[in-house]
C-alpha cells in the first residue's frame, strides 16, 4: 500500500502523516505551498495545488499511489457561503481532477465529507440516510460525493465526519477545543449555542478510521465521528469541567442570534455501527482525548 495524502498541512492531513510514520506505511504527503509540518519528512513531500489539473495528474502519475486520501478542502463554512465560486473550484472541480488522476493510475480514491450533507432534523445519521444540504459548503461536499460515485472507475470510499479537533502545527484555523480552553482560562464571558448538536471527533481517531477503510479492504460510505453527540454549549462546559475551570461565565444562546452567513444543521451525530463492525473503529470519548491532548 502506498497512500497519497492531499492537504497534509491540515489537521487531518498531519494526523495521517503521523499514522503512516507510526505504522511504517509508504506515503506521499502533498499540500499547497511548502511543507509546514515538522514531523513530515521533507524528502517525500510534494507540493500539489489540487486546483491545478496538470499538476494533480503529474504528481499522481509520478508517485503511482495505490490509495489517495483527499482531505484538502475549503473548510470554512461561512467563507464558502460568501465565495461560492472558490468553494466550487476547491471542493468540487478539484475533486474531479483527483478522481480522474486516480482513474488513470488505478488508485483507490477516498473523499472526506461532512455531517453537513444532512439537514439536521433527524440526528444520529446512518450512511443510507437522505442528504439535504443547507449551505454552499454542504452542497459542494454532496457534489463531490456524486463525482466519486459517478465518475470513478476505481475502488472508492467516502468518509463523513463531524467537528474535528486535535493538536497540530501551523494550521490556518483554530479548533473548538483549543479555542474553548483558552477562552475559559481567560475567564471572559462566553455565549455559546445550545441548539446545535454535534459529535466532536478526535483527529487521531479519524485518521485511524480513514486508514481502517483501506486496511480492511472496504469501499463505500463510512460515518466516522466521536462516539458522543452533545450541544456546543455542553461541549464547552465539559471542557471547562475537565480542566477545573470556572464555567459560570458561559451562557446559552440560539443560533439565530449569531448572524452567520451559512445555515447549519441543528442536530447531526452519526450512527457508527458500520464503522464499528467493518473497520474496527474505536473512537475515544471527549474526556479520554482531553487527558491525552493535555496531560498534567
Ligand atoms: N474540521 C472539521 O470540523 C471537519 C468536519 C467535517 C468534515 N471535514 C472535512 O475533513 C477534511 C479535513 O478537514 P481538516 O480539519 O483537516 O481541514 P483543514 O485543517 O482546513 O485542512 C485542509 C487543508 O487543505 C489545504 N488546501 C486548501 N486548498 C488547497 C489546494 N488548492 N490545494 C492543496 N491543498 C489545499 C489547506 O491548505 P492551507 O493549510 O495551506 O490553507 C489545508 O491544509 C476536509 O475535507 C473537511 O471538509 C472537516
Amino acid at each position: 500500500m502506498k497512500v497519497l495524502i492531499t492537504g497534509s498541512n491540515g489537521l487531518l492531513g498531519q494526523k495521517l502523516v503521523d499514522y503512516c510514520l507510526a505504522k511504517d506505511c509508504a506515503f506521499v504527503p502533498t499540500s499547497k505551498g511548502e511543507n509546514r509540518n515538522s514531523i513530515c519528512p521533507q524528502e517525500i513531500y510534494r507540493e500539489m495545488d489540487i486546483t491545478n489539473q496538470a499538476e494533480v495528474l503529474r504528481v499522481i502519475s509520478e508517485e503511482m499511489p495505490t490509495h489517495v486520501i483527499h482531505t484538502a478542502a475549503m473548510t470554512n463554512v461561512d467563507q464558502c457561503e460568501l465565495n461560492p465560486a472558490e468553494c466550487e473550484l476547491i471542493n468540487v472541480t478539484a475533486t474531479r481532477y483527483l478522481v480522474r488522476a486516480c482513474n488513470h493510475v488505478g488508485a483507490h480514491f477516498q473523499l472526506l465529507s461532512t455531517d453537513f450533507v444532512f439537514d439536521g432534523e433527524k440526528g444520529n445519521y446512518s450512511e443510507e440516510d437522505e442528504m439535504n444540504p443547507l449551505s454552499v459548503y454542504a452542497k459542494s461536499k454532496v457534489d463531490g460525493e456524486a463525482i466519486v460515485e459517478q465518475e470513478s472507475t476505481t475502488a472508492t470510499s467516502i468518509v463523513r465526519t463531524i467537528i474535528v479537533y486535535g493538536n497540530a502545527e501551523n494550521l490556518s484555523k483554530s479548533n473548538i477545543i483549543a479555542w474553548a480552553k483558552s477562552a475559559l482560562e481567560k475567564g471572559d464571558p462566553l455565549t455559546i449555542v445550545d441548539d446545535q448538536f454535534r459529535a466532536p471527533t478526535w483527529a487521531e481517531d479519524l485518521a485511524a478510521g480513514c486508514m481502517g477503510v483501506f486496511e480492511h479492504n472496504q469501499t463505500g460510505i463510512f460515518h466516522v465521528s466521536g462516539p458522543e453527540t452533545m450541544s456546543i454549549f455542553e461541549l464547552v462546559v465539559r471542557i471547562g469541567k475537565h480542566f477545573k475551570l470556572n464555567t459560570n461565565q458561559v451562557s446559552k444562546i440560539t443560533s439565530s442570534t449569531l448572524n452567520q452567513a451559512a445555515s447549519r444543521p441543528p442536530k447531526t451525530g452519526f450512527n457508527l455501527n458500520k464503522a464499528y463492525s467493518k473497520i474496527n473503529y474505536k473512537p475515544h470519548t471527549l474526556e479520554e482525548t482531553l487527558a491525552v491532548l493535555y496531560p498534567n
